[in-house]
């Protein structure tokens, strides 16, 4: 055998390290304008009005992030932190907009199409059959629902009035998670059985515990309008800031991280269903500040087709935001704002383990059979197949802009939305049954018929 001749099993040798040393693999810029939520031109007449409730942290950034729609105009914003109506039109660039702390007044405007709610989650329920009775389509803010009970009469009320609703897990409107499903419907993962995903973070930020502004006080904030149907107790500007940490006004981290999780799993793998199981386990290991959700939680969820793990970690951010589907002939990972596609097998290799308990006769007789039924590449015409695939959004490209966008189009046309009221229970469910399985230390099984979860 000549010197640099190899034979199939150095090639195989070969190929599996060129693997793991990650031979560069290319990576492909998506091209935002190939999707229809791309800056597209609209006539004056077409302009649709929009109100916003709710100004804070979210409602600011979502205002911001419509600047560079076409075709759409914020009117009126509704907030009951009096300094948060500096903040809305600073976000829209310093525009002069009506400001009010009674969203009523946003809902009584003729002109007024459409309106986002950004309220905490306690408040989501009421805003939008508010907002859908007062006949204007509906964008709310994810987790859609603050219970199941409350998600039930929100779609209820949006169907009955007929009304465009999109819920805020931007998401599913990126270029990124769009690949994502194109490579999940193409098959080229095979069967998958297993899911996890993860949101990490290591920051009081990320666990919270926001800073409280100085001017915050009884007097600038109508904390028993904020309160809303939740029970009443005096002024408190920890839960009005901090609101995630209580179970009167959000859901912890499954209602602020992992219904961002379950809407990319959801949407990639075309699931719009509820889990049918979840098993939760957690602890509170270090944000001991009176909070009442855990900052480290884990759920096991059934689906039909597929295990789903989740976690999502305050202590500890290595992991930062991560997918991975994990499939028989391939593995598709979403780190950041990077996907990645790679192939596994078909694995062409004779067994080389379990026949070490063969005799030296029957193993070897094994081996000449199987390399006479796989015979090696003539010398030359090796190949090394660089099939992994890297996909990464452009820089600056905002899936947020994209997901107001998609809903503003819906508006205009009356054309489906991306993330639809039924879309956005379902994914609230799931975090609801998260936190019913974590708090009751039991599994919560979601029942179709009631439309309950039972633990
Ligand atoms: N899509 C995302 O990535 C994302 C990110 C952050 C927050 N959110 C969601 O956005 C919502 C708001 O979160 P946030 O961080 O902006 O909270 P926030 O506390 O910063 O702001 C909420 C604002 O709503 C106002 N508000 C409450 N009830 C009101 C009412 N009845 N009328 C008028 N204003 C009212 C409050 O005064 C407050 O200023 C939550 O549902 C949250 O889960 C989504």
């Amino acid at each position: 055998m000549g010197k640099n001749s190899l034979t199939r099993r150095d090639f195989m040798r070969l190929g599996a390290g060129a693997a793991a040393l990650g031979a560069a693999a290319k990576v492909t810029v998506l091209e935002p304008s190939t999707l229809w939520a791309s800056p597209r031109p609209v006539p004056p007449s077409d302009t649709i009005r929009f109100g916003i409730i709710g100004t804070g942290v979210e409602g600011c950034s979502l205002l911001h992030s419509t600047l560079p729609i076409s075709g759409v105009e914020c009117v009126a914003a509704a907030d009951l932190y009096d300094s948060r109506h500096i903040a809305a039109k600073e976000a829209l660039g310093g525009k002069e907009i009506e400001t009010t702390r009674d969203y009523r007044r946003i809902l009584d405007r003729k002109d007024i199409d459409a309106v986002i709610v950004a309220t905490p989650d306690h408040w989501h329920r009421k805003a939008v059959i508010d907002v859908v009775e007062a006949g204007k389509d509906i964008y709310c803010e994810k987790p859609m629902s603050h219970s199941v009970e409350d998600g039930l009469a929100m779609v209820e009320a949006i169907q009955k009035n007929k009304k465009m609703c999109t819920v805020g897990s931007q998401r599913v409107s990126s270029i990124l998670y769009h690949k994502a499903k194109e490579i999940w419907d193409s098959g080229k993962l095979g069967m998958v059985d297993t899911i996890m995903a993860a949101w990490d973070r290591n920051t009081d930020s990320g666990a919270w515990v926001y800073p409280i502004p100085p001017d915050a006080n009884d007097k600038t904030i109508d904390w028993n309008t904020w309160l809303g149907e939740a029970p009443k107790r005096p002024y408190d500007v920890v839960r009005f800031f901090r609101w995630r940490c209580y179970k009167d006004y959000g859901a912890g981290l499954a209602g602020d991280l992992f219904v961002h999780l379950l809407s990319g799993i959801h949407h990639i793998t075309g699931t719009n269903m509820p889990p049918q199981r979840a098993l939760s386990t957690g602890n509170l290991y270090h944000y001991k500040d009176g909070r009442e959700f855990p900052d480290l939680l884990w759920t096991m969820y059934d689906y039909p087709n597929y295990q789903l793990v989740l976690r999502c970690n305050h202590n500890n951010s290595e992991e930062g935001e991560f997918f991975g589907f994990y499939g028989k002939k391939g593995t598709m990972t979403i780190r950041g704002s990077t996907l990645t596609f790679k192939p596994q097998g078909p694995y062409e290799t004779p067994e080389d383990y379990s026949v070490f308990g063969w005799p030296a006769k029957l193993r070897n007789e094994y081996y000449a059979k199987w390399w006479k039924d796989h015979p090696a590449p003539e010398p030359g015409k090796f190949q090394v197949k660089e099939d992994e695939e890297v996909y990464t959004p452009p820089p600056g490209y905002s899936d947020m802009t994209d997901h107001l966008a998609n809903f503003f189009h819906s508006v205009r046309t009356r054309q489906p939305v991306v993330e639809n009221e039924v879309f956005g229970h379902h994914t609230a469910i799931g975090c609801h049954m998260s936190n019913q399985s974590y708090f009751t230390k039991t599994v919560a099984v979601w029942d179709p018929g009631t439309r309950k979860i039972k633990s």
